[in-house]
């Protein structure tokens, strides 16, 4: 910021008083930060998240908001630009939704398959998720909406993540889970860093000096707020003297006036600690245009923009990160066929657009293949079997089981009676409250009436269940059929752990019959956290297997359709296994044996276990691809898109060659990176280990030359002086397409181990039939760097010690090294697939 801005911060400051200040850095409530208007501070709201602007809701609930693919998808297009473009949606989403803080972008690294939150993360790769995360938070901010790229640092897994120790050396700190936020702070040029729940090398990330100041502020020249992970700060003093700006959410528990005076008086924080930390405050409310006066960005006044240049952006993006894996030449699919095309899997009919957790938006829809089957391609005989179940446990009743929204009524009071103080729909049958559910509504004692309409997929019993956070009770055709308002129920593990177990009851229903539903929550004997999830489930028995194999066997080609939900892939746990859940292995190979064009789509966040590849005609990755996906998945399989993506992540054969496989998930309350560098790529290059797909792989519908790299530049490989590489770009066929030159560097001997190969850039083109074009990769001198941390031994070990001490060469003073000798530069279409090469002398 400028200094006519920082003198305005210093102005602001100095009209607060130490108990203003102290108040100041704490929020007000789950979603708004604290204002005075005697001091002219006004609140300001924040909002997740990295795929979505949500607003004021929960887990999913709240004003309806634009999904954009989830950051897995994002890092597939491998195409910053496009990146930017979708995050300039989210900046506008975010202040229609009153918001001037998005709780994005999601950047820590895949580090083990299994990571709950994959999905919100771009790749293994620091450099390409750097990239990406940069322009996500160009676009956001070019809005006036701050970005806190989360979650600072390692907390690459859900298990324990409130409390894990991340033991992680200081080079592969450097060298791999910090790099994505040092590209977001001098590249993005973000306002904000969320700290992380997990301690790093045994400090508490919101309370770690070295992280928050020392390496983010001293030497990255950061110079915005950091924000507490939502319950993740831990202290008073040692928060505010390591750098952490703002506790989420309010009130505060460690920041306000009453813990800071204490440690004020005590001597354990001074004034100028207090200073800094409110001065971060004040600079997020002048950079976001908090003191301009413009009414329409207020906490709580939410609007919907649902543009139609937005769902077309949301649409190509998905499409731009769908990775073609395998293709014998079944796709892209006759959109004029003439046989039955049969569509198969869970995932087929009910796409999933996101993963669980915070991340979770209402989005304005969510489109499934089946539902863009029937808009933009009716003329096709298309067959649908469901294939197998893939339910974890209880599945919120949502379309096309619940015909519509439910229509929300609230009343203050447990036993919905009064006059109904606020109005809301909601598109599922889970519903979350935290504070208060709506204007008007008392958060301490409200109930809720839910009124809807569900159409039963087969006639025969159900199993109708809930589960709560309070009291709630459920009517089918105006009778009580379940009923949880009295009783005691153990605790279950949804909810984050504080929802009741599964409650359940057997109901009989016809199908295609039109039944009201009727749901009625009390947030009587809740705490803190309200809501309850109904589901319903068929319990007649069908052979869904068999049913696939036949709409199969009589068509001209199948498409199954395979993934995990919000169940599976969310925060707060990690995933249970690499295989695809339920029977969907079996699944594909069954389908598979029954017609020879079988092409799956993957529905997944993070990778998964792809053994039956081999058995299949094609392969397309299309991770959760964002309220359009059902249009692009249509789009790539009948070639009106290209796929444009590329693999974010290494693929293993088996879940046992995963880099952290012997590091994972941790025990005693710590994680070991014990892999170090070696994650993803970097790993399987390594070992010598041939994964299932590598990462950076993808075909296209068109084909390309590329000429040999010319390098240029590179004297003494300094920044002012950086290697450029080009390669020149031709698509050779006839259809418009894009391409992705890769660019890894080997090193060559050096004083530390150093990866065999790493990438170092990358550029993404797009070319219409016959064009051709230069794709330009520039490399820093970082591109060619490692850091060596040193040999800190105390001095004088040796003294005194007959034994000779052996020949070492090693370094004292720790920084960044090239050193000199030949530097081999590799184009490649994936880390396993190099093209050419071209050697560079650097001096060191
Ligand atoms: C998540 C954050 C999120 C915050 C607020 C936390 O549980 O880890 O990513 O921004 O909640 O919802």
């Amino acid at each position: 910021m400028g200094a006519s801005g920082e003198d305005r911060v210093a102005g602001r400051l100095a009209a607060l008083s130490t108990e203003e200040k102290a108040d100041l850095v704490a929020g007000e409530a789950i979603w708004t930060t604290k204002g005075f208007d005697s001091a002219g501070i006004p609140a300001i709201g924040v909002t997740d998240g990295p795929n979505g602007a949500r607003g004021g809701g929960l887990l999913g609930t709240g004003t309806a908001t634009a999904c954009i693919p989830a950051g897995a998808v994002l890092g597939a297009t491998w195409d910053p630009e496009l990146v930017e473009r979708l995050g300039g949606v989210l900046g506008d989403e975010a202040r229609a939704k009153g918001c001037r803080v998005l709780l994005a972008p999601t950047i820590n690294l895949h580090r083990n398959p299994l990571g709950g939150r994959n999905f919100e993360c771009y790749s293994e790769d620091p450099i390409l998720s750097g990239r990406v995360a940069a322009a996500f938070v160009r676009g956001v901010q070019s809005r006036g909406v701050a970005t806190t790229p989360k979650h600072f640092v390692a907390n690459d897994s859900e298990f324990e993540r409130n409390s894990i120790d991340s033991q992680v050396d200081e080079r592969t700190l450097r060298e791999l889970y910090l790099v994505p936020f040092e590209y977001a702070v001098l590249e993005g040029c973000t306002w904000g860093v969320m700290s992380a729940y997990n301690r790093l090398n045994g400090t508490f990330c919101s309370e770690n000096e070295w992280l928050l100041t020392q390496v983010l502020r001293h030497e990255w020249g950061f110079d915005g707020f950091v924000i507490s992970d939502w319950f993740a700060a831990r202290s008073t003093a040692a928060s505010a003297r390591a750098g952490l700006s703002l506790e989420m959410p309010g009130p505060g528990q460690w920041y306000n006036r009453g813990p800071i005076g204490e440690a004020l008086a005590a001597g354990e924080m001074d004034e100028g600690h207090l200073d800094r930390i409110a001065g971060d405050v004040v600079r997020l409310l002048e950079r976001t245009g908090a003191f301009d006066g413009d009414d329409r960005c207020v906490p709580g006044q939410e609007d919907k923009l649902d543009r139609l240049e937005d769902r077309a952006l949301i649409r190509q993006a998905a499409a731009a990160g769908t990775v073609l894996v395998a293709n014998n030449g079944v796709l892209p699919l006759d959109s004029a066929m003439s046989g039955t095309l049969a569509v198969i899997g869970p995932n087929a009919r009910k796409a999933q657009i996101m993963g669980g957790g915070s991340a979770t938006v209402q989005g304005y829809r969510n489109v499934s293949l089946m539902d863009a089957l029937g808009d933009e391609h009716g003329h096709l005989d298309v067959s649908y079997a469901q294939g197998c179940d893939i339910e974890r446990s209880l599945v919120a009743l949502a379309a096309p089981m619940l015909k519509g929204k439910l229509q929300l009524e609230f009343y203050n009071g447990h036993d919905w009676s009064g006059p109904v103080v606020h109005a809301n729909e909601s598109a599922s049958a889970e519903l979350v409250f935290f504070g208060e559910p709506g204007p008007g509504v008392n958060p301490e004692a409200f109930s809720v009436r839910a009124s809807g309409v569900l159409v039963a997929e087969s006639t025969g019993e159900h199993t109708l269940g809930l589960v709560q956070l309070g009291r709630c009770r459920v009517q089918l055709d105006g009778e009580v059929v379940l009923d949880a308002t009295e009783g005691d129920y153990d605790r279950g593990d949804d909810f984050f752990g504080m929802g009741s177990e599964l409650i359940s009851a057997p109901v009989q229903l016809t199908e295609g019959r039109e039944t009201p539903i009727v749901i009625e929550y009390s947030s009587r004997d809740s705490f803190m956290l309200c809501g309850v999830r109904v589901g319903l489930k068929s319990q007649v028995k069908r052979d869904l297997l068999a049913e696939a194999v036949e709409a199969a066997a009589d068509a001209d080609a199948a498409v199954v359709v395979v993934g995990t939900n919000a169940d599976w892939e969310t925060e707060g746990r990690d995933r249970d296994s690499f295989d695809l859940p339920g029977d969907q292995p079996e699944l594909i190979r069954r389908v598979a044996a029954a017609n020879p064009n079988t092409v799956v789509v993957v529905n997944t966040g993070g990778a998964c276990n792809l053994d039956w590849a081999d058995d299949v005609a094609g392969v397309l990755v299309a991770g959760f691809g964002g309220q359009e996906m059902g249009y692009a998945v249509a789009d790539v399989l009948f070639g009106q898109a290209d796929p444009g993506g590329r693999m974010t992540m290494t693929v293993p054969a088996r879940y046992e060659h995963s880099p952290a496989y012997l590091n994972y998930p941790g025990e005693n309350g710590v994680v070991r990176y014990g892999e170090g560098l070696y994650i993803g790529h970097r790993w399987f290059d390594a070992r010598a280990i041939e994964p299932a797909v590598p990462f950076g792989h993808g075909l296209s519908y068109a084909s390309f030359e590329w000429s040999q790299p010319r390098v240029s530049g590179g004297g003494d490989a300094e920044v002012a002086d950086p290697v450029v590489v080009e390669v020149d770009v031709v698509n050779t066929s006839d259809r418009p397409g894009s391409d992705v030159v890769q660019v890894f560097v080997e090193p060559p001997p050096s004083l530390l181990h150093r990866p065999v190969r790493e990438l170092k850039g990358f550029a993404k083109v797009h070319l219409a039939p016959g064009e051709a074009t230069t794709a330009r990769i520039v490399l820093n001198r970082r591109a060619f760097a490692y850091y060596d941390s040193g040999d800190q031994s105390p001095p004088g070990l040796q003294i005194g010690n007959p034994v000779p001490a052996g020949e070492s060469q090693k370094r004292t003073d720790a920084g960044w090294y090239v050193d000199p000798g030949t530097y081999t530069i590799w184009t490649a279409r994936s880390s396993a697939d190099l093209v050419d090469a071209v050697e560079v002398q650097l001096s060191g």
